[in-house]
């Protein structure tokens, strides 16, 4: 089959399109054929060499962790799904990924995509929506009424984040640049914040939660907007320091999305229904996915890069 691989870590230059094994599903998997996968800045980090050590991978190796695609066979004992249904899902991240022509997936990791969107919309949505959904709802337990201050409001994880936010009535403040304003509007956020011009902390006061996906100078402005017993979430390392959170009387933890078939499935409705719109900021062909590592690098990206498969 055809993917993009890297043989070297380093810049995204080292992605190649070129042929590599078709994966076997195993007992338990399902062997997709990707229609779309999404990009991811954990793909850029793993590729330029940052998670070495901390994760360690065989070369050459396929990045990719948000597939939507078709069934094209089944392994041994699957039984929720069968060739030709349209899965979406968050496949193994310490496995080859889904910038390939086909990926194999334990079935626990997929769902039934979203009837109503394509693959390029369904693959934009599983890691950062599983990721958002679990920092929500899983972790800081939020419910309607209260509040939540999301940064990065207006990219991969922040815009699904405001959309759930909303569907559960929470109050939401988001942060992005005056470009990403009126966007965060149309998402529904009650206080968008433009951090070129205006300090958060100086806006927010006495919120449940922080989703915190920025890390440094963001993150130690952050816990003062947290109410007593509120709880920071961070998505990205290091680990929020416990002498912190203790010293402004809040909570704090970090989270790694997991793959969940029932919030996909329940993601998966709420699209269908319309409450939910992944926004789409570049489509590339899978040969290209260095010039979408090029964009996703920029961190400045308004919802998902997406892969179109072939
Ligand atoms: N823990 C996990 O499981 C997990 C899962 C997914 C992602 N992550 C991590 O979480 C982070 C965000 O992921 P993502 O997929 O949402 O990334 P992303 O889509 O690349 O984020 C881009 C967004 O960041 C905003 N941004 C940049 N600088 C900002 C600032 N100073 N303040 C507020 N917003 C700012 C940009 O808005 P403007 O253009 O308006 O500046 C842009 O919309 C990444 O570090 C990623 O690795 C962790």
């Amino acid at each position: 089959m055809k993917a993009v691989r890297f043989h070297t870590y380093g810049a995204p230059g080292v992605l190649v399109y070129e042929d590599a094994p078709k994966p076997e599903p195993a007992a338990g998997e399902v062997l997709v054929k990707v229609h779309a996968a999404s990009v991811n800045p954990i793909d850029w980090k793993i590729r330029a060499g940052h998670l070495r050590g901390f994760r360690d991978y065989p070369l050459p190796f396929i990045l990719g962790w948000d597939v939507s695609g078709v069934v094209e066979s089944a392994g041994a004992g699957v039984t929720g799904f069968a060739p030709g249904d349209e899965v979406y899902g968050f496949p193994d991240a310490s496995r080859n990924g889904a910038y390939a022509e086909y990926i194999a997936v334990e079935e626990s990791r997929i769902a039934l995509k979203p009837r109503s969107l394509d693959h390029v919309h369904s693959a934009a949505i599983p890691l950062a929506g599983l990721t958002a959904w679990q920092a929500l709802f899983d972790t800081a337990a939020l419910k309607a009424s209260q509040r939540v201050l999301i940064h990065a409001a207006a990219g991969g994880v922040g815009h699904l984040a405001v959309q759930f936010a909303k569907l559960h009535e929470i109050y939401v403040a988001g942060t992005a640049s005056g470009r990403n304003q009126e966007y965060l509007k149309q998402l529904g956020c009650d206080l968008p914040i433009n951090y070129e011009t205006t300090r958060f902390e100086d806006v927010v006061h006495d919120f449940d939660a922080v989703i915190e996906s920025m890390g440094g100078e963001v993150r130690n402005r952050s816990w003062k907007v947290l109410k007593k017993g509120g709880i920071l979430v961070a998505l990205i390392g290091p680990p929020p320091s416990e002498d912190d959170a203790r010293a402004h009387e809040v909570r704090a933890t970090i989270i790694w999305g997991q793959a969940n078939r029932e919030q996909l499935t329940e993601i998966a409705r709420l699209a269908d229904a319309g409450k939910v719109q992944p926004e789409i900021a570049a489509v590339f062909a899978l040969r290209d996915a260095a010039e979408a590592h090029r964009m996703s690098e920029t961190e400045h990206v308004r919802g998902k890069i997406v892969l179109r498969g072939i």
